[in-house]
Order: structure tokens, then C-alpha cells, then sequence
């Protein structure tokens, strides 16, 4: 293991210094990757040195998701604790299902899964959580945990009524994909409008679940987003709260984006209200920056997670209680430890070295906004308080920009859909960023644009 742990310094330190100097690959097209790459596998071994000159020639062609100009999507940067975290999470390679082959990380998840039920108000003896693979496995969990809330038999008989559900035109498309996974049925989601920023109108919202009662349906669960995909807006947890409450429906918070905030004093208000869902999802690995996957599930109703994702298992669960054989409420059997970079990078900055960064990342998003605003030949289509900053730039059209600046080496920044308009979305998620780095964005932005010929662009 040590030569290759000397080769993986070695690649390491390249991309390191990649990174700065040359901070956005220019991609060949896909289709020749196996021309460009030696990624065929054969029979025979190769030398360590091949496979070195091998490893080398793909680290240094992969995407720099950590540079300073990579904007690309919710997540990016490279936070040194957290990456610790995972490094030595590899190294140790153990699964998260029994406190035998978890030791000490099994109390390491169930310390963050706590501290963030805790923050967000739900009471310590009936609440818990999991870490899932992904946010939308986290939003998976939600769905079934509130199917088999509404009727406890499903899990054994299968779905035999028509259930529904609710979320915004704006969701992630993962309430779909969970819909078609739980046996519900992609039909059976009922897509809300939104306002003019982003945010589910709760008076249609009402009104749609009266009239699925009405028409002798079963509405049962309603998904609310915190930091909606494309503009970064928050729906209203409150308001829709009190309809999920007076018709008795599983509420769930999507927080993969935006939930995060639950850690600033001065932007937790956009998810005021939390303490009234039944469930929430965060992914550290969006705003605080922690290497994919990292992402929780908490609910205010342990019993129902251990409900719905326990089996037994003689061959696995030989000893110690529940609470500390995590395999029992998770989606899993083998399970990968992602809470222990989170821990890492909680543990080193403390929680006030979180919500620096989640501040940070808002204060770095008005930066851009203000930019936007203040150069006349920009267009903005997002909000305060986001930190997606949506906007255009003389008209050129948003995908041709984009994929442009990726072509030629330059940005990596992408577009989305809002309503009709179709807009570049620059996302601040690495909060190891200043100020200049997102002023010399736009300038590098600009330099672009004006020098190119977009008709002539794919
Ligand atoms: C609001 C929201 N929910 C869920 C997800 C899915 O998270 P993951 O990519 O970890 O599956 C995303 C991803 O961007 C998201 O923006």
C-alpha cells in the first residue's frame, strides 16, 4: 500500500497544481475516450509504472470540480477536513451496518444526526435519521416512510388505493423518480405552480388536496424544497405546515440545496417553520462543501424509520442494541461511512465555522447579484437571498454560452429553466472563495462572450 499511497501523493500534488494554473479541462468529445485514454481492460497485468503513466494521463483530464472556476452545479470546492475525512474513510473501509465493523463511527453519525435533529427543533427522544446515498435516496426514504405511515399494510400487500402527493412544478426530479420507485406511480404527483420566485403557492396546493379527497383519492404526503434546484428559492414551511397539519399529511422538507442554512443565524428564517415537518434532507455535500456523497435524512419519527427499513438478519445483526446497529433503519446493507468527513470537517470549524461558510456563500452570491445589477448588459431572473444568481448577458443565448465556455476551456458554468425564460445559473457553493475571484467570473465571462462568434458555435 505505501507505493501506491507515494503514487497517489505523486497525482495529487499534479492536480494540485493544475488546479491553479490551468483551472478548466477542455473535454475531447465522448466518443473518443477510448481512443484518448487507455481505459481498455486486458487479460494480462501491467507495471506499476504503466499504470501510474495510465492513472496520471485520466486525473489530470477529469473535470476540476475544485478549481476556482468551476460553478457548474451544486457542489464544488475542496474543503481540507472534510477531504481528510474521506481519505481516511477509504483507508479504514468499513460498513455502517453493526457497531462490530462500525466501532466508533457508528456513535460518530449518530452524534451529527442528533446535533442536527437538536438544531432543528425536533424532540431528542423520538427523532433520528440516516445517512443515504445521495439526496434523492434521502427523499426516497421520506416517500416510503410516510407511504407506510398512511398504511402500514403496503409494505406487506403492496399499494392497493390511490395514494397522491404533492410538490412544486420547481421540485427535484427526484420526487418523480420516487414516486414510480415507491409504487405510487409518476401519474399520481400533483405538480403545484409557483410564484414569481420560485415558491409554491399553498392556496392551489389547498385546493388540489380537497378536491384528490373529494374525488375519493389518498393524499398522503407533500414534498417542500428548501433551495429549489434551478433559482435556489424557499418554499413557505410555515404556510404549507398548516394545510399538512389540518389534513393530517406526511411533510417533508427537501433541503438538499438551501438546508444548510439551519446553521446561519441570519438566513435560518428561510426555512422557519422546519421543526413542524415530519422529515428533512441535507446534503453537506452542496453548500458545506464536503466530498459526494454526503447526505442525511432526519425524522421527528425514529420508530417509523426503524419501521419501515428494518429486516431481520441473523447472519448480519449478532449483538449490541438497535440503536447502535445503524443497519436497521437505513436503505441499505452494506453501507458506505459518509458521515465521518462531515464529522471531520464539523469537529475542526466547530458550528461556527459552518455558518461562516453557508454566510460566506450567501455574501458571495450578492456579490454576483449585485454585479449583474449594476452592468447594463445583463439581464437578472433570480432573488436576494439565493445563491443561484440566474441571468443573461446581451442576448446570447444561455446554452450556447455555456457549453462555449466549457469547449474552450475557460468556465464551467451551466443554464436553467425558470417559467419561460432560460437563463445561465452561476451557483455560489465553494466557500472558499473571495469576492475578486467571483469579480474576475464575470470578467473572464465577458472577455468571452465578446470575442466569440456564437453563430458559429454549437
Ligand atoms: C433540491 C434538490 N433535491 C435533491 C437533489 C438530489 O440530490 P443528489 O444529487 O444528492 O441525489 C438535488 C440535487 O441537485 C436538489 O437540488
Amino acid at each position: 500500500m505505501k507505493e501506491e499511497l507515494k503514487i497517489f501523493n505523486e497525482l495529487v500534488d499534479a492536480l494540485l497544481n493544475l488546479e491553479d494554473a490551468d483551472p478548466v479541462v477542455k473535454l475531447g468529445s465522448p466518443e473518443d475516450i477510448k481512443e484518448v485514454f487507455d481505459i481498455a481492460i486486458q487479460d494480462k497485468p501491467i507495471s506499476d509504472t504503466e499504470l501510474k503513466s495510465v492513472l496520471e494521463k485520466i486525473v489530470l483530464n477529469t473535470p476540476r470540480t475544485a478549481s476556482k472556476s468551476f460553478f457548474n452545479q451544486l457542489f464544488g470546492g475542496r474543503v481540507p477536513s472534510a477531504t481528510l475525512g474521506e481519505l481516511l474513510t477509504v483507508m479504514l473501509n468499513i460498513s455502517m451496518y453493526t457497531y462490530k465493523v462500525g466501532g466508533p463511527h457508528v456513535g460518530i453519525e449518530v452524534e451529527v444526526l442528533q446535533q442536527i435533529c437538536s438544531r432543528i427543533g425536533y424532540p431528542t427522544e423520538t427523532s433520528g435519521g440516516t445517512f443515504a446515498p445521495g439526496g434523492s435516496m434521502s427523499n426516497f426514504m421520506s416517500m416510503l416512510m410516510a407511504r407506510d405511515a398512511y398504511d402500514s399494510e403496503i409494505q406487506h400487500k403492496g399499494v392497493r388505493k390511490q395514494l397522491v402527493l404533492y410538490t412544486s412544478v420547481d421540485a427535484h426530479y427526484s420526487i418523480a423518480k420516487n414516486a414510480s420507485f415507491s409504487g405510487v406511480g409518476k401519474g399520481n404527483v400533483r405538480y403545484i405552480d409557483v410564484n414569481d420566485k420560485g415558491q409554491i403557492d399553498v392556496s392551489k396546493l389547498e385546493e388540489m388536496i380537497k378536491k384528490d379527497m373529494h374525488d375519493g383519492l389518498h393524499p398522503f404526503f407533500v414534498n417542500v424544497t428548501a433551495g429549489t434546484t434551478v433559482l435556489g428559492a424557499f418554499d413557505d414551511v410555515n404556510g404549507i405546515a398548516d394545510v399538512t397539519e389540518k389534513y393530517n399529511l406526511w411533510l417533508h422538507v427537501d433541503g438538499a440545496y438551501g438546508g444548510s442554512v439551519i446553521f446561519s443565524e441570519q438566513h435560518k428564517h428561510l426555512i422557519g417553520g422546519l421543526e413542524r415537518s415530519d422529515s428533512f434532507t441535507m446534503n453537506p455535500h452542496k453548500m458545506l462543501g464536503t466530498p459526494l456523497s454526503c447526505s442525511l435524512i432526519v425524522t421527528k419519527h425514529k420508530s417509523q424509520l426503524l419501521e419501515s427499513f428494518s429486516q431481520e438478519a441473523s447472519y448480519l445483526y449478532q449483538g449490541d442494541s438497535d440503536d447502535f446497529n445503524l443497519g436497521k433503519t437505513s436503505l441499505q446493507c452494506g453501507r458506505r461511512n459518509d458521515a465521518f468527513k462531515f464529522w471531520c470537517l464539523w469537529k475542526s470549524i466547530g458550528t461556527q465555522g459552518l455558518e461562516s461558510a453557508v454566510d460566506q456563500l450567501f455574501h458571495l452570491a450578492d456579490v454576483g447579484r449585485d454585479y449583474v445589477l449594476n452592468h447594463k448588459d445583463y439581464q437578472l431572473y433570480s432573488f436576494d437571498e439565493s445563491t443561484a444568481v440566474c441571468f443573461n448577458y446581451k442576448d446570447i443565448p444561455p446554452e450556447k454560452i455555456c457549453n462555449a465556455l466549457a469547449s474552450h476551456g475557460k468556465l464551467m458554468v451551466g443554464y436553467g429553466v425558470f417559467k419561460e425564460d432560460t437563463f445561465v445559473r452561476f451557483v455560489t457553493v465553494n466557500s472558499r472563495l473571495e469576492k475578486s475571484d467571483i469579480i474576475e467570473f464575470f470578467e473572464k465571462f465577458e472577455e468571452f462572450s465578446d470575442s466569440v462568434d456564437f453563430s458559429k458555435e454549437v
